[in-house]
């Protein structure tokens, strides 16, 4: 079924909305059309969380609520979703919901600015967690930026919660919201507004016949780095596809030679999921962006960016991974290695799209990457580095070593990586291995780092590496 009127769930009624203007935030529409103003705006561009909402959307049949910056969200891309404002917490009698509560009681806010904000990151950790400790909260309140109360009085709050009940509002009301959720998630949105277009396909099959007809469209899939065009550069996105809306590319596989991951999976899945094979992905992830950005944002769109500072890159690079890319007729495998041309140049030609993502599975091998950036939480890399190894014998084999922040793309170590190939590990030959770095590299200064910072940082990276294996005793310096 294809329509022109987006539906979403607000206030445990359907809302239609006829030919939305699909250059339209989210934040926009809350704030001026449903005169709802507790969300607010404080950078647009997904950096302090001021402008979080929450929304829920049927998976399984249960209801997966999430946090959002409502301020990167085109409204159209609500369709099919449950709308939650911080509005909606208190029940109609007024009592506040337990994390307001928690807000007041433990003098969570000052100014309030950051308030509601806060507010909504909270409430979606109190929807999917059962136990909230240090590292979950300060994860879910990553994303959201205060700058009179301090965070210890929030993080008390949420720490209040734990001895809270669950049971709140919308559990009760969890029935209905199943049943009005699943009368509107199948519908395909084709949008008409004025010289604007929008495409919200349902299948890989719908995608590749609209791409056919569309082929300069943008695609969109969390719209964490799109949707700046609109909100920062004040530019009009005339034609859209909307990825996300393919629930069949929104996958995890694992076949035991490599995990293969689908172009609408949204970090946060990722995140979870890769840890178990990769612990430094995962801890790389859980300081990407901040939990509202990884809900949406995606690995594809990550690598269709091609920024030298994107996180995902460097440690695919190390990893060997490869991009399913399809058109409309072919389907085409390519390296990460070869994928990356110039400064935001890739090989992805029109008409094309990223299907999936395949990681090969080292089980043999150390895998380790660092990110450094200006601000531990919610910011990009300077640096970042990844190192793929295998030891064999006390002899360095199969190294792979990426760097991103070094180059106008994110790039493998190649000099350094043939110095490293097939040796014995000596502190003489990590020396001249760091040294290789300065073949390799001739990084830029930008408001981020100088070119002089960036290049020490790479070469303690490695170092760090190699003393982080031996000091584990996985391998012995060779005397
Ligand atoms: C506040 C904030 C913090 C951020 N922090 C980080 C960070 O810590 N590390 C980091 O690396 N990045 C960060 N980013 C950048 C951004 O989140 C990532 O690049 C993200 O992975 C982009 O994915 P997306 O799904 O949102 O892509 P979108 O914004 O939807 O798209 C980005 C680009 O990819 C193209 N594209 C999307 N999907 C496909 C596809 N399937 N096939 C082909 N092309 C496609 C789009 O056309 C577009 O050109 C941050 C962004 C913000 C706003
Ligand atoms: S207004 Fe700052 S994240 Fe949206
Ligand atoms: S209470 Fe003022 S910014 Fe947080």
């Amino acid at each position: 079924m294809t329509s022109d009127t987006i539906k979403f769930i607000y206030k445990d009624q359907t809302v239609k909305i006829k030919n939305p203007n699909p250059n339209e935030t989210l934040l926009n529409y809350i704030r001026t059309k449903l005169k709802k103003t507790g969300t607010k705006e404080g950078c647009a561009e997904g950096g302090c969380g001021a402008c979080s909402v929450v929304l829920a959307e049927l998976k399984d049949n249960k209801i997966n609520y999430f946090s959002v910056n409502s301020c990167i969200m085109f409204l159209p891309t609500l369709q099919g979703k449950q709308l939650i404002l911080v509005e909606d917490l208190a029940t109609d009698n007024d009592s506040l919901h337990p994390v307001q509560q928690a807000m007041v009681n433990c003098h969570g806010s000052q100014c309030g600015f950051c308030t509601p904000g806060f507010v909504m990151s909270l409430f979606s950790m109190f929807k999917n967690y059962s136990k909230f400790n240090d590292n979950l909260i300060k994860n879910s309140i990553s994303g959201n930026l205060c700058r009179c109360t301090g965070y210890k009085p929030i993080i008390k709050a949420a720490k209040s919660l734990n001895n809270k009940n669950k049971n709140d509002q919308f559990d009760r009301n969890k029935k209905k919201t199943i049943k009005l959720l699943e009368k509107i998630k199948n519908e395909s949105i084709v949008i008409y507004k004025e010289n604007k277009r929008y495409f919200a396909p349902k299948y890989v099959q719908e995608l590749k016949k609209i791409l056919k007809k569309n082929i300069n469209a943008h695609l969109l899939s969390g719209g964490t780095d799109l949707s700046l065009l609109v909100t920062k550069e004040r530019k009009d996105i005339d034609s859209i596809i909307y990825m996300n809306s393919i629930d069949e590319l929104n996958y995890i596989k694992n076949n035991n030679k490599y995990i293969e991951v689908g172009a609408t999976t949204p970090l946060i899945k990722f995140e979870n999921y890769i840890g178990k094979y990769y612990s430094d992905f995962n801890n790389i992830l859980k300081r990407y962006g901040s939990v509202q950005i990884r809900n949406v944002a995606t690995m594809a769109g990550n690598i269709a960016t091609a920024s030298p500072i994107g996180d995902t890159l460097p440690l695919l690079l190390s990893l060997d991974a490869k991009i399913v890319l399809k058109s409309i007729k072919k389907t085409k495998i390519v390296p990460l290695n070869n994928f990356f041309l110039d400064y935001r140049k890739t090989k992805l030609g029109k008409g094309q799209f990223i299907e999936s993502v395949r990681i090969p599975l080292f089980t043999q091998n150390i895998f380790k990457a660092y990110k450094i950036s200006k601000r531990f939480d919610d910011d990009i890399s300077s640096v970042c580095a990844s190192f793929n190894l295998k030891i064999v014998n006390k002899k360095i084999k199969n190294i792979r070593i990426a760097y991103g922040g070094m180059a106008p793309i994110p790039k493998r170590a190649k000099y350094c990586e043939k110095i490293l190939s097939n040796v014995l590990i000596t502190n003489e030959i990590i020396e001249k291995a760091t040294q290789a770095l300065d073949k390799d590299f001739k990084p830029i200064s930008d408001m981020r780092a100088s070119s002089k910072y960036r290049i020490i940082v790479a070469k303690n990276l490695l170092k760090k590496c190699f003393l982080e294996i031996m000091n584990k005793k996985l391998i012995r310096v060779a005397s």
